[in-house]
Protein backbone atom coordinates (compact mmCIF):
# COMPACT_ATOMS: atom_id res chain seq x y z
CA UNK A 1 0.00 0.00 0.00
CA UNK A 2 1.22 3.01 -0.94
CA UNK A 3 0.34 6.74 0.69
CA UNK A 4 1.21 9.59 -0.48
CA UNK A 5 1.26 13.27 0.43
CA UNK A 6 1.97 15.22 -2.72
CA UNK A 7 3.38 19.33 -2.13
CA UNK A 8 1.83 21.87 -4.12
CA UNK A 9 4.11 23.80 -4.23
CA UNK A 10 4.83 23.83 -7.81
CA UNK A 11 2.83 22.50 -10.43
CA UNK A 12 4.77 22.29 -14.20
CA UNK A 13 2.97 23.57 -16.88
CA UNK A 14 -0.10 22.43 -15.36
CA UNK A 15 -2.38 23.65 -18.35
CA UNK A 16 -1.34 21.46 -21.07
CA UNK A 17 -0.77 17.93 -20.77
CA UNK A 18 1.53 16.31 -22.45
CA UNK A 19 1.26 12.26 -23.16
CA UNK A 20 3.80 10.26 -21.21
CA UNK A 21 6.43 9.31 -22.98
CA UNK A 22 8.39 6.50 -22.23
CA UNK A 23 11.99 7.21 -21.07
CA UNK A 24 14.11 4.13 -21.55
CA UNK A 25 10.92 1.75 -21.30
CA UNK A 26 10.20 3.47 -17.69
CA UNK A 27 6.98 5.60 -17.92
CA UNK A 28 8.35 9.09 -16.71
CA UNK A 29 6.31 12.49 -17.98
CA UNK A 30 9.57 14.54 -17.93
CA UNK A 31 7.86 17.90 -18.77
CA UNK A 32 4.91 17.61 -16.11
CA UNK A 33 6.59 16.82 -12.63
CA UNK A 34 5.62 18.06 -8.87
CA UNK A 35 7.62 17.44 -5.90
CA UNK A 36 6.52 14.73 -3.22
CA UNK A 37 7.67 15.83 0.20
CA UNK A 38 6.47 11.47 1.59
CA UNK A 39 6.00 8.80 1.20
CA UNK A 40 5.21 5.53 2.99
CA UNK A 41 5.79 2.25 1.30
CA UNK A 42 6.84 -1.59 1.97
CA UNK A 43 8.84 -2.47 -1.09
CA UNK A 44 11.78 0.63 -1.44
CA UNK A 45 11.52 3.95 -1.16
CA UNK A 46 14.66 6.58 -2.81
CA UNK A 47 14.75 10.31 -1.93
CA UNK A 48 16.79 13.08 -3.75
CA UNK A 49 16.82 16.76 -4.91
CA UNK A 50 14.84 16.09 -8.22
CA UNK A 51 11.17 14.59 -8.78
CA UNK A 52 12.67 13.36 -11.45
CA UNK A 53 15.62 11.56 -10.93
CA UNK A 54 13.61 10.32 -7.96
CA UNK A 55 11.10 8.82 -10.55
CA UNK A 56 13.67 6.99 -12.33
CA UNK A 57 15.08 5.77 -9.33
CA UNK A 58 11.89 4.06 -7.69
CA UNK A 59 11.12 2.94 -11.32
CA UNK A 60 14.41 1.02 -11.77
CA UNK A 61 13.87 -0.56 -8.74
CA UNK A 62 10.36 -1.93 -9.74
CA UNK A 63 12.05 -3.57 -12.41
CA UNK A 64 14.08 -5.96 -10.48
CA UNK A 65 17.09 -3.35 -9.87
CA UNK A 66 18.37 -2.78 -6.05
CA UNK A 67 18.55 0.06 -4.19
CA UNK A 68 22.31 -0.02 -5.52
CA UNK A 69 20.75 -0.15 -8.73
CA UNK A 70 18.47 2.88 -8.27
CA UNK A 71 21.40 4.76 -6.98
CA UNK A 72 23.21 4.82 -9.87
CA UNK A 73 20.43 5.66 -12.19
CA UNK A 74 19.63 8.77 -10.05
CA UNK A 75 22.92 10.03 -10.02
CA UNK A 76 22.96 10.13 -13.41
CA UNK A 77 19.51 11.71 -13.95
CA UNK A 78 20.72 14.44 -11.33
CA UNK A 79 23.88 14.59 -13.69
CA UNK A 80 21.27 15.40 -16.40
CA UNK A 81 18.19 17.27 -14.70
CA UNK A 82 19.74 19.32 -11.61
CA UNK A 83 22.67 20.59 -13.58
CA UNK A 84 23.49 23.25 -10.63
CA UNK A 85 25.30 19.99 -8.54
CA UNK A 86 24.38 16.86 -9.84
CA UNK A 87 27.12 15.97 -11.90
CA UNK A 88 29.65 13.71 -14.12
CA UNK A 89 32.04 16.67 -13.57
CA UNK A 90 32.23 16.74 -9.67
CA UNK A 91 32.60 14.19 -7.05
CA UNK A 92 31.42 12.53 -3.80
CA UNK A 93 30.97 10.00 -0.97
CA UNK A 94 28.82 6.91 -1.19
CA UNK A 95 28.03 5.07 2.39
CA UNK A 96 26.27 1.58 2.02
CA UNK A 97 24.63 -0.95 4.41
CA UNK A 98 23.96 -4.17 2.42
CA UNK A 99 21.84 -6.56 3.08
CA UNK A 100 24.35 -9.06 3.87
CA UNK A 101 25.49 -6.68 6.80
CA UNK A 102 28.81 -5.43 4.71
CA UNK A 103 29.52 -1.73 5.20
CA UNK A 104 30.61 0.29 2.32
CA UNK A 105 32.38 3.83 2.23
CA UNK A 106 33.18 4.70 -1.55
CA UNK A 107 35.47 8.08 -1.89
CA UNK A 108 34.95 9.70 -5.36
CA UNK A 109 36.20 12.75 -4.25
CA UNK A 110 37.98 15.09 -6.65
CA UNK A 111 41.71 15.39 -5.97
CA UNK A 112 44.12 17.64 -7.23
CA UNK A 113 45.57 17.97 -10.41
CA UNK A 114 49.57 16.69 -10.50
CA UNK A 115 50.46 20.16 -11.17
CA UNK A 116 48.69 21.93 -8.21
CA UNK A 117 50.97 23.38 -5.58
CA UNK A 118 50.33 24.42 -2.37
CA UNK A 119 50.75 28.08 -3.14
CA UNK A 120 48.78 28.10 -6.47
CA UNK A 121 46.30 30.84 -5.06
CA UNK A 122 48.37 32.91 -3.64
CA UNK A 123 49.63 36.39 -5.79
CA UNK A 124 53.47 37.33 -5.95
CA UNK A 125 51.87 39.62 -2.31
CA UNK A 126 51.06 35.93 -1.28
CA UNK A 127 47.32 37.08 -0.79
CA UNK A 128 44.62 34.60 -1.43
CA UNK A 129 43.33 34.78 -4.64
CA UNK A 130 39.42 33.59 -4.16
CA UNK A 131 38.93 34.29 -7.81
CA UNK A 132 40.77 31.90 -9.08
CA UNK A 133 40.15 28.96 -6.14
CA UNK A 134 36.25 29.40 -6.36
CA UNK A 135 35.55 29.91 -10.33
CA UNK A 136 36.54 28.64 -13.79
CA UNK A 137 39.05 26.33 -14.81
CA UNK A 138 41.70 26.48 -12.26
CA UNK A 139 39.29 25.56 -9.96
CA UNK A 140 38.50 22.38 -10.41
CA UNK A 141 39.71 18.90 -8.85
CA UNK A 142 40.30 15.66 -11.09
CA UNK A 143 36.43 14.96 -11.75
CA UNK A 144 35.46 11.33 -9.20
CA UNK A 145 31.89 10.97 -9.99
CA UNK A 146 32.24 8.33 -13.37
CA UNK A 147 34.87 6.27 -11.32
CA UNK A 148 32.67 6.26 -8.19
CA UNK A 149 29.81 4.85 -10.20
CA UNK A 150 31.52 2.34 -11.80
CA UNK A 151 32.89 0.96 -8.14
CA UNK A 152 29.33 1.37 -7.08
CA UNK A 153 28.43 -1.01 -9.70
CA UNK A 154 29.78 -4.06 -7.61
CA UNK A 155 27.10 -4.03 -5.80
CA UNK A 156 24.34 -3.45 -8.16
CA UNK A 157 22.28 -5.94 -10.47
CA UNK A 158 21.13 -4.83 -13.62
CA UNK A 159 23.48 -4.06 -16.58
CA UNK A 160 24.73 -0.47 -16.57
CA UNK A 161 23.54 0.55 -20.05
CA UNK A 162 19.85 0.08 -18.59
CA UNK A 163 21.40 2.14 -15.47
CA UNK A 164 22.25 5.71 -17.72
CA UNK A 165 19.80 4.93 -20.44
CA UNK A 166 17.36 7.40 -18.71
CA UNK A 167 19.55 10.01 -18.37
CA UNK A 168 20.94 9.53 -22.17
CA UNK A 169 17.40 10.07 -22.64
CA UNK A 170 16.43 12.64 -20.57
CA UNK A 171 19.75 14.78 -21.98
CA UNK A 172 19.02 13.59 -25.68
CA UNK A 173 15.45 14.22 -26.02
CA UNK A 174 14.66 16.98 -22.85
CA UNK A 175 12.73 17.58 -20.14
CA UNK A 176 11.06 20.67 -18.27
CA UNK A 177 12.67 22.39 -16.53
CA UNK A 178 11.41 24.00 -12.73
CA UNK A 179 10.66 27.46 -11.51
CA UNK A 180 13.71 27.30 -8.96
CA UNK A 181 15.58 25.53 -11.90
CA UNK A 182 14.69 28.82 -14.06
CA UNK A 183 16.09 31.45 -11.06
CA UNK A 184 19.29 29.36 -10.87
CA UNK A 185 20.28 29.51 -14.77
CA UNK A 186 19.12 33.37 -14.79
CA UNK A 187 21.19 34.13 -11.58
CA UNK A 188 24.44 32.11 -13.61
CA UNK A 189 24.52 33.84 -16.50
CA UNK A 190 27.29 36.42 -16.01
CA UNK A 191 29.42 33.77 -14.62
CA UNK A 192 28.70 31.30 -17.05
CA UNK A 193 29.49 34.02 -19.86
CA UNK A 194 32.93 34.57 -17.75
CA UNK A 195 34.30 31.27 -17.48
CA UNK A 196 33.41 29.60 -20.32
CA UNK A 197 35.84 29.58 -23.47
CA UNK A 198 32.65 28.14 -25.81
CA UNK A 199 28.99 29.53 -25.25
CA UNK A 200 27.20 26.41 -23.23
CA UNK A 201 23.88 25.89 -24.00
CA UNK A 202 22.84 27.30 -20.17
CA UNK A 203 23.38 30.97 -21.82
CA UNK A 204 20.00 32.06 -23.14
CA UNK A 205 19.65 35.74 -24.74
CA UNK A 206 15.98 36.00 -23.05
CA UNK A 207 15.52 35.10 -19.61
CA UNK A 208 14.85 30.99 -18.33
CA UNK A 209 11.57 30.32 -17.53
CA UNK A 210 9.23 26.71 -15.64
CA UNK A 211 8.50 24.88 -18.26
CA UNK A 212 11.47 25.38 -21.07
CA UNK A 213 12.42 22.65 -22.62
CA UNK A 214 16.84 21.56 -21.66
CA UNK A 215 17.95 19.30 -24.12
CA UNK A 216 21.75 18.93 -23.72
CA UNK A 217 23.23 16.94 -26.71
CA UNK A 218 26.87 17.31 -25.92
CA UNK A 219 25.93 15.74 -22.67
CA UNK A 220 24.28 12.95 -24.16
CA UNK A 221 27.17 12.16 -26.36
CA UNK A 222 28.74 12.16 -23.42
CA UNK A 223 27.24 9.91 -21.40
CA UNK A 224 26.74 7.47 -24.65
CA UNK A 225 30.48 7.26 -24.60
CA UNK A 226 30.11 6.12 -21.20
CA UNK A 227 27.44 3.56 -21.87
CA UNK A 228 29.77 2.06 -24.44
CA UNK A 229 33.33 2.48 -23.35
CA UNK A 230 32.81 2.49 -19.06
CA UNK A 231 35.01 4.59 -16.88
CA UNK A 232 37.20 4.96 -20.03
CA UNK A 233 34.49 6.57 -21.76
CA UNK A 234 35.12 9.51 -19.42
CA UNK A 235 38.33 9.30 -18.35
CA UNK A 236 40.27 8.20 -21.74
CA UNK A 237 39.27 9.18 -25.12
CA UNK A 238 37.28 11.54 -26.50
CA UNK A 239 35.53 12.85 -23.46
CA UNK A 240 39.36 13.12 -22.17
CA UNK A 241 41.04 15.01 -24.63
CA UNK A 242 37.54 17.75 -24.37
CA UNK A 243 38.43 18.00 -21.05
CA UNK A 244 42.01 18.98 -21.45
CA UNK A 245 41.63 21.08 -24.62
CA UNK A 246 39.19 23.01 -22.75
CA UNK A 247 41.89 23.37 -19.80
CA UNK A 248 44.28 24.73 -22.53
CA UNK A 249 41.66 27.14 -23.60
CA UNK A 250 41.00 28.51 -20.21
CA UNK A 251 44.59 28.61 -18.56
CA UNK A 252 43.56 25.47 -16.21
CA UNK A 253 46.14 22.71 -15.48
CA UNK A 254 44.17 19.27 -15.87
CA UNK A 255 46.04 16.80 -18.13
CA UNK A 256 45.32 13.86 -19.92
CA UNK A 257 47.44 11.48 -17.25
CA UNK A 258 45.60 13.38 -14.25
CA UNK A 259 42.53 12.47 -15.54
CA UNK A 260 44.00 8.30 -16.58
CA UNK A 261 45.49 8.02 -13.02
CA UNK A 262 42.15 9.23 -11.26
CA UNK A 263 40.84 6.42 -9.21
CA UNK A 264 37.82 6.21 -6.63
CA UNK A 265 38.79 4.28 -3.19
CA UNK A 266 36.83 1.92 -1.58
CA UNK A 267 37.65 2.86 1.93
CA UNK A 268 36.94 1.44 5.65
CA UNK A 269 33.37 3.25 6.84
CA UNK A 270 33.29 4.44 9.78
CA UNK A 271 31.25 2.85 12.30
CA UNK A 272 30.13 3.58 15.67
CA UNK A 273 27.58 3.08 18.30
CA UNK A 274 25.59 5.51 20.20
CA UNK A 275 23.63 4.62 23.64
CA UNK A 276 23.28 0.97 23.72
CA UNK A 277 20.83 0.11 20.74
CA UNK A 278 22.38 2.29 18.03
CA UNK A 279 25.34 1.86 15.45
CA UNK A 280 26.56 4.99 13.39
CA UNK A 281 27.82 4.25 9.95
CA UNK A 282 29.36 7.29 7.85
CA UNK A 283 32.21 8.19 5.35
CA UNK A 284 35.73 8.54 6.44
CA UNK A 285 38.21 11.14 5.64
CA UNK A 286 38.49 13.27 3.33
CA UNK A 287 34.96 13.36 4.58
CA UNK A 288 35.44 15.37 7.51
CA UNK A 289 32.02 14.07 9.18
CA UNK A 290 33.82 10.75 9.94
CA UNK A 291 35.83 12.39 12.80
CA UNK A 292 32.98 15.12 13.90
CA UNK A 293 30.62 12.89 14.14
CA UNK A 294 31.51 10.69 16.24
CA UNK A 295 33.01 13.06 18.75
CA UNK A 296 29.45 15.12 18.56
CA UNK A 297 27.44 12.34 19.31
CA UNK A 298 30.35 11.16 21.99
CA UNK A 299 30.14 14.55 23.13
CA UNK A 300 26.11 14.44 24.15
CA UNK A 301 25.69 11.08 24.79
CA UNK A 302 25.75 11.25 28.37
CA UNK A 303 23.98 14.33 28.46
CA UNK A 304 20.34 14.23 29.37
CA UNK A 305 19.47 15.80 25.72
CA UNK A 306 15.89 14.19 26.30
CA UNK A 307 15.06 16.20 29.31
CA UNK A 308 16.44 19.33 27.65
CA UNK A 309 13.83 18.89 24.70
CA UNK A 310 13.87 20.25 20.91
CA UNK A 311 15.75 23.76 20.83
CA UNK A 312 15.19 24.63 24.22
CA UNK A 313 18.35 27.14 25.43
CA UNK A 314 19.47 23.95 27.23
CA UNK A 315 19.88 21.49 24.20
CA UNK A 316 21.05 24.66 21.43
CA UNK A 317 23.71 25.81 24.08
CA UNK A 318 24.93 22.05 24.52
CA UNK A 319 24.75 20.97 20.75
CA UNK A 320 26.37 24.46 19.67
CA UNK A 321 29.38 24.32 22.11
CA UNK A 322 29.81 20.57 20.93
CA UNK A 323 30.05 21.96 17.43
CA UNK A 324 32.39 24.45 18.42
CA UNK A 325 34.77 22.33 19.63
CA UNK A 326 34.42 19.70 16.86
CA UNK A 327 34.96 22.38 14.14
CA UNK A 328 38.21 23.87 16.03
CA UNK A 329 39.84 20.22 15.37
CA UNK A 330 38.44 20.10 11.89
CA UNK A 331 40.20 23.41 11.46
CA UNK A 332 43.68 22.12 12.52
CA UNK A 333 43.72 18.50 12.29
CA UNK A 334 41.89 17.29 9.34
CA UNK A 335 42.73 16.50 5.82
CA UNK A 336 42.97 14.07 3.05
CA UNK A 337 44.98 11.01 5.34
CA UNK A 338 46.55 9.59 2.70
CA UNK A 339 48.85 12.51 2.82
CA UNK A 340 48.73 13.78 6.03
CA UNK A 341 48.87 12.37 9.83
CA UNK A 342 45.54 12.75 11.11
CA UNK A 343 44.89 11.44 14.60
CA UNK A 344 41.68 10.08 13.87
CA UNK A 345 41.16 7.33 16.99
CA UNK A 346 42.81 9.83 19.72
CA UNK A 347 40.01 12.62 18.27
CA UNK A 348 37.28 10.18 18.87
CA UNK A 349 38.47 8.90 21.56
CA UNK A 350 36.38 8.59 25.00
CA UNK A 351 39.39 9.75 27.38
CA UNK A 352 40.16 12.99 24.65
CA UNK A 353 35.66 13.81 24.48
CA UNK A 354 36.01 13.94 28.35
CA UNK A 355 38.50 16.29 28.49
CA UNK A 356 37.23 18.41 25.78
CA UNK A 357 34.00 18.70 27.22
CA UNK A 358 35.52 19.82 30.18
CA UNK A 359 35.32 23.53 28.51
CA UNK A 360 31.82 23.30 28.05
CA UNK A 361 29.78 25.57 30.87
CA UNK A 362 26.50 24.80 31.41
CA UNK A 363 25.87 28.53 32.12
CA UNK A 364 27.78 30.28 29.70
CA UNK A 365 28.22 30.51 25.99
CA UNK A 366 31.97 29.36 25.25
CA UNK A 367 34.15 31.67 23.07
CA UNK A 368 36.12 30.60 19.70
CA UNK A 369 39.18 33.08 21.15
CA UNK A 370 39.25 30.88 24.39
CA UNK A 371 38.62 27.61 22.73
CA UNK A 372 40.82 26.28 20.54
CA UNK A 373 41.62 23.26 18.71
CA UNK A 374 42.30 20.07 21.42
CA UNK A 375 46.02 19.37 22.63
CA UNK A 376 46.98 16.53 21.65
CA UNK A 377 50.04 14.07 21.44
CA UNK A 378 51.36 12.63 18.27
CA UNK A 379 49.58 9.65 17.58
CA UNK A 380 51.41 5.90 16.19
CA UNK A 381 43.46 11.99 11.56
CA UNK A 382 25.94 23.10 -4.51
CA UNK A 383 25.94 19.41 -3.51
CA UNK A 384 23.35 17.42 -3.54
CA UNK A 385 21.87 14.07 -1.43
CA UNK A 386 20.32 10.98 -2.52
CA UNK A 387 18.83 8.02 -0.64
CA UNK A 388 17.54 4.75 -1.31
CA UNK A 389 16.29 1.54 0.51
CA UNK A 390 15.08 -1.61 -1.29
CA UNK A 391 12.78 -4.90 0.25
CA UNK A 392 16.06 -6.99 0.94
CA UNK A 393 17.42 -4.46 2.82
CA UNK A 394 20.65 -2.74 1.23
CA UNK A 395 20.61 0.60 2.14
CA UNK A 396 22.89 3.37 0.43
CA UNK A 397 23.58 6.91 0.93
CA UNK A 398 25.09 9.80 -1.70
CA UNK A 399 26.08 13.27 -1.52
CA UNK A 400 28.21 14.49 -4.74
CA UNK A 401 29.23 17.82 -5.60
CA UNK A 402 30.28 20.32 -8.02
CA UNK A 403 30.52 22.10 -4.55
CA UNK A 404 29.37 25.90 -5.77
CA UNK A 405 25.91 25.99 -7.58
CA UNK A 406 27.31 25.40 -11.12
CA UNK A 407 30.45 24.22 -10.09
CA UNK A 408 33.34 26.35 -11.53
CA UNK A 409 30.31 27.53 -14.03
CA UNK A 410 32.80 26.15 -17.31
CA UNK A 411 31.35 24.11 -19.51
CA UNK A 412 33.74 21.00 -20.99
CA UNK A 413 33.31 22.63 -24.65
CA UNK A 414 31.82 19.98 -26.83
CA UNK A 415 31.85 17.45 -23.93
CA UNK A 416 28.76 19.01 -22.65
CA UNK A 417 29.05 18.80 -18.45
CA UNK A 418 30.02 21.83 -15.72
CA UNK A 419 33.57 21.26 -13.92
CA UNK A 420 33.55 21.51 -10.08
CA UNK A 421 35.19 24.40 -7.92
CA UNK A 422 36.45 22.09 -5.57
CA UNK A 423 40.06 23.35 -5.11
CA UNK A 424 38.41 25.45 -2.96
CA UNK A 425 37.60 23.29 -0.19
CA UNK A 426 41.62 23.36 0.61
CA UNK A 427 42.64 25.44 2.52
CA UNK A 428 44.47 28.03 -0.16
CA UNK A 429 46.00 29.94 2.74
CA UNK A 430 46.03 29.27 6.65
CA UNK A 431 43.27 30.89 8.51
CA UNK A 432 41.71 32.54 5.37
CA UNK A 433 38.00 31.47 5.15
CA UNK A 434 36.72 29.25 1.84
CA UNK A 435 33.43 30.11 0.46
CA UNK A 436 31.64 28.15 3.38
CA UNK A 437 33.97 29.98 6.05
CA UNK A 438 35.71 26.95 6.68
CA UNK A 439 39.62 27.68 7.99
CA UNK A 440 42.22 25.24 7.78
CA UNK A 441 46.15 24.98 7.70
CA UNK A 442 48.78 22.41 7.41
CA UNK A 443 46.54 19.18 7.35
CA UNK A 444 44.57 20.43 4.49
CA UNK A 445 47.11 21.97 2.28
CA UNK A 446 47.31 21.69 -1.50
CA UNK A 447 49.63 18.96 -2.65
CA UNK A 448 49.80 17.13 -5.78
CA UNK A 449 47.46 14.29 -5.60
CA UNK A 450 45.62 15.08 -2.49
CA UNK A 451 42.25 15.09 -1.77
CA UNK A 452 40.47 18.33 -0.04
CA UNK A 453 38.53 18.15 2.84
CA UNK A 454 34.94 17.50 3.09
CA UNK A 455 32.25 18.09 5.38
CA UNK A 456 29.79 15.81 3.65
CA UNK A 457 28.54 13.06 5.38
CA UNK A 458 26.52 10.25 4.15
CA UNK A 459 25.33 7.99 6.78
CA UNK A 460 23.31 5.05 8.14
CA UNK A 461 21.90 4.61 11.27
CA UNK A 462 21.12 0.57 12.66
CA UNK A 463 19.08 0.04 15.81
CA UNK A 464 19.62 -3.00 16.83
CA UNK A 465 21.52 -4.26 14.13
CA UNK A 466 18.48 -3.62 11.43
CA UNK A 467 18.95 -0.26 9.30
CA UNK A 468 17.15 2.44 11.06
CA UNK A 469 17.76 5.94 9.22
CA UNK A 470 19.64 6.54 5.90
CA UNK A 471 20.62 10.65 5.70
CA UNK A 472 22.48 13.06 4.46
CA UNK A 473 22.43 16.69 3.15
CA UNK A 474 23.75 19.26 1.01
CA UNK A 475 25.31 22.47 2.81
CA UNK A 476 28.82 23.31 2.86
CA UNK A 477 29.86 23.14 6.52
CA UNK A 478 26.65 22.89 7.42
CA UNK A 479 26.23 19.06 6.28
CA UNK A 480 27.78 17.72 9.49
CA UNK A 481 25.74 19.94 11.95
CA UNK A 482 22.54 19.11 10.35
CA UNK A 483 23.20 15.08 10.13
CA UNK A 484 24.27 15.28 13.60
CA UNK A 485 21.23 17.54 14.55
CA UNK A 486 18.76 15.22 12.24
CA UNK A 487 20.04 12.04 14.39
CA UNK A 488 19.69 13.94 17.65
CA UNK A 489 16.17 14.74 17.09
CA UNK A 490 14.97 11.48 15.70
CA UNK A 491 17.08 9.55 18.23
CA UNK A 492 16.55 11.45 21.67
CA UNK A 493 13.71 13.86 20.69
CA UNK A 494 11.46 11.05 19.44
CA UNK A 495 10.63 13.36 16.62
CA UNK A 496 9.20 11.83 13.07
CA UNK A 497 11.15 12.16 10.28
CA UNK A 498 9.29 14.91 8.34
CA UNK A 499 9.92 17.07 11.71
CA UNK A 500 13.44 15.94 12.15
CA UNK A 501 13.76 16.97 8.32
CA UNK A 502 11.92 20.47 8.22
CA UNK A 503 12.28 22.43 11.57
CA UNK A 504 14.31 25.27 11.67
CA UNK A 505 18.06 24.25 11.81
CA UNK A 506 20.68 25.67 13.52
CA UNK A 507 24.65 25.79 13.23
CA UNK A 508 27.72 26.54 15.00
CA UNK A 509 31.49 26.23 13.30
CA UNK A 510 34.18 27.63 15.30
CA UNK A 511 34.83 30.72 13.69
CA UNK A 512 32.77 32.60 13.22
CA UNK A 513 31.92 32.64 16.86
CA UNK A 514 28.17 32.45 15.53
CA UNK A 515 24.85 30.82 16.30
CA UNK A 516 23.06 30.77 12.52
CA UNK A 517 19.52 30.14 12.75
CA UNK A 518 16.90 29.63 9.86
CA UNK A 519 13.93 31.46 9.76
CA UNK A 520 11.48 30.01 12.77
CA UNK A 521 13.72 29.38 15.12
CA UNK A 522 12.28 30.01 18.60
CA UNK A 523 11.99 33.23 19.22
CA UNK A 524 12.44 33.06 22.73
CA UNK A 525 15.20 31.11 22.77
CA UNK A 526 17.13 33.00 20.77
CA UNK A 527 16.68 35.97 23.18
CA UNK A 528 17.92 33.63 26.13
CA UNK A 529 21.16 32.17 24.25
CA UNK A 530 22.14 36.04 23.46
CA UNK A 531 21.72 36.70 27.54
CA UNK A 532 24.46 34.03 27.76
CA UNK A 533 26.43 35.58 25.77
CA UNK A 534 25.64 34.16 22.20
CA UNK A 535 25.99 36.44 18.96
CA UNK A 536 22.92 34.85 16.42
CA UNK A 537 22.42 35.37 12.63
CA UNK A 538 19.53 34.23 10.63
CA UNK A 539 20.62 32.84 7.71
CA UNK A 540 18.69 31.16 4.79
CA UNK A 541 17.97 27.67 4.23
CA UNK A 542 20.31 25.03 6.10
CA UNK A 543 20.78 21.70 3.44
CA UNK A 544 18.49 20.28 2.17
CA UNK A 545 18.58 16.96 4.42
CA UNK A 546 16.88 13.96 2.97
CA UNK A 547 15.60 10.99 5.43
CA UNK A 548 14.61 7.15 4.82
CA UNK A 549 13.45 5.81 8.05
CA UNK A 550 12.45 1.53 8.23
CA UNK A 551 9.90 0.93 10.95
CA UNK A 552 10.26 -2.09 13.06
CA UNK A 553 7.00 -3.69 11.52
CA UNK A 554 8.73 -3.25 8.26
CA UNK A 555 6.96 0.17 6.91
CA UNK A 556 9.47 2.18 5.00
CA UNK A 557 9.23 6.27 5.35
CA UNK A 558 11.00 8.20 2.97
CA UNK A 559 10.64 12.27 2.90
CA UNK A 560 12.56 15.11 0.73
CA UNK A 561 13.33 18.75 2.32
CA UNK A 562 10.57 20.91 2.08
CA UNK A 563 13.61 23.72 0.99
CA UNK A 564 13.40 22.79 -2.47
CA UNK A 565 11.93 20.22 -4.91
CA UNK A 566 13.19 17.65 -3.26
CA UNK A 567 11.33 13.97 -3.67
CA UNK A 568 10.24 10.93 -1.91
CA UNK A 569 9.06 8.22 -4.39
CA UNK A 570 8.28 4.46 -3.10
CA UNK A 571 5.72 1.26 -3.56
O1 LIG B 1 32.62 18.86 0.14
C1 LIG B 1 32.20 19.86 0.71
O2 LIG B 1 32.24 20.00 1.91
C2 LIG B 1 31.60 20.98 -0.12
N1 LIG B 1 32.17 20.98 -1.44
C3 LIG B 1 30.11 20.85 -0.12
C4 LIG B 1 29.41 21.99 -0.84
C5 LIG B 1 27.95 22.03 -0.64
O3 LIG B 1 27.39 21.31 0.15
C6 LIG B 1 27.21 23.05 -1.42
N2 LIG B 1 25.80 22.86 -1.31
N3 LIG B 1 25.00 23.50 -0.76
Amino acid sequence: MIQKTTSKAFVLLAAIIFPFFSIAQININPYAYSPQKKVECTKGAVVSAHPLASKVGVEIMKKGGNAMDAAIAMQLALAVVYPGAGNIGGGGFTVARLANGKNLAIDFREKAPDNASRNMYLNQKGDAQLELSQNGHLSSGVPGTVAGIFTELKYARLPFRKLIQPAIDLAEDGFAISEAEARNLNAAQASFKKYNTMTPLFIKSTAWKAGDTLIQKDLAKTLKLIRDDGAKGFYEGETADLIVAEMKRGNGIMTLDDLKNYTAKEREAVVFPYKSDYTIITMPLPASGGVLLPQMMRMVEDQPLKRYGFETKESVHLMVEVERLAYADRAKFLGDKDFVKVPVKLLTSYPYIIQRMKLYDLEKAGNSKDIQAGHILPESEETTHLNTYDKEGNAVSITTTLNGEYGSSTVVGGAGFLLNNEMDDFSIKPGVPNMYGAVGGEANAIAPGKRMLSSMTPTIVLKDNKPFLVVGTPGGTTITTSVFQTLIDIIEFGMSPEDAVNKPKFHHQWLPDVIFVEKGFPSDVKEELIKMGYKIMEREAIGRTEVIQIMPDGKIIAVGDRRGEDTAEGY
